[in-house]
């Protein structure tokens, strides 16, 4: 078999799209890193919560998100739930709380904060091999990456999922409600004046409503293996 070539894959969509789910698993199937860049906007989420620092104070902030040391966690071979550090503290389940999430979104659109986490993930990314999961991967972060896929599925349908990733970490949603707040934080993701959640020039879109994840994942290996 000819050598594959080392890629960087940038994956992008709204909330509950299955992004981390299926990120991971391309990650782990092509022995890359892999980085869920949405993780870093909640670990600074959760420390402005911690700290009782005012969500509207841009440059309180901005000085938490530079004071916070992130670390992902994953096997060196993509195995395993990658867990998520905040100076130390291990932060992997607390920042998946509906508090958190309802939060991220006003606190992502600071530009100050922005730049700070975005200089780490291309840090990060720089040796390539890596598959990345956020808003602005492909249209901001990493423009040349190799691949660029857009993940996206009805509001409806990734409320349901949001709902049994909540049920599963023992916290109580109502179907209605999380709809709204998943329409809420896609409206902000996508209106914002910084890097909004978009598709990216040659960017390609997968809707997975009436996918399997495993055939999301084929999906986007086959669109590699063309790459190489
Ligand atoms: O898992 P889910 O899709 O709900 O969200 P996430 O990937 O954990 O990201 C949480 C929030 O962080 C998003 O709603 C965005 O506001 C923000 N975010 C961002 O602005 N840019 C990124 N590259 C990743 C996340």
């Amino acid at each position: 078999m000819a050598e594959q070539r080392e890629l960087v894959i940038a994956i992008d969509g709204p909330a509950g799209a299955g992004k981390s789910t299926v990120a991971q698993m391309v990650a782990q199937k092509l022995k890359y890193l892999y980085l869920d860049t949405g993780a870093m906007y909640r670990a600074v989420t959760y420390l402005v919560v911690k700290r009782g620092v005012n969500p509207d104070d841009e440059d309180a902030v901005t000085e938490t998100a530079r004071q916070a040391d992130i670390e992902l966690k994953c096997n060196v071979d993509g195995s395993g739930k990658p867990r998520v550090f905040v100076n130390g503290e291990e932060i992997t389940d607390k920042i998946r709380t509906r508090e958190i999430s309802n939060l991220v979104s006003p606190l992502s659109a600071i530009a100050s904060v922005r730049s700070i986490l975005v200089d780490q993930q291309r840090k990060l990314a720089a040796g390539g091999k890596v598959v990345l999961d956020g808003r602005d991967i492909g249209t901001v972060v990493l423009p040349n990456a190799d691949v660029k896929i857009f993940l996206t599925a009805s509001s409806e349908e990734r409320a349901r999922r949001r709902l049994k990733d909540l049920e599963k970490l023992g916290e109580k949603a109502d179907l209605q409600e999380l709809l709204a707040e998943i329409e809420a934080r896609d409206k902000r993701d996508s209106t914002r004046d910084v890097a909004p959640l978009k598709v990216a020039d040659g960017g390609i879109v997968v809707d997975t409503d009436s996918l399997t994840i495993e055939q999301v994942v084929g999906k986007i290996l086959d669109i590699c293996s063309a790459k190489n």
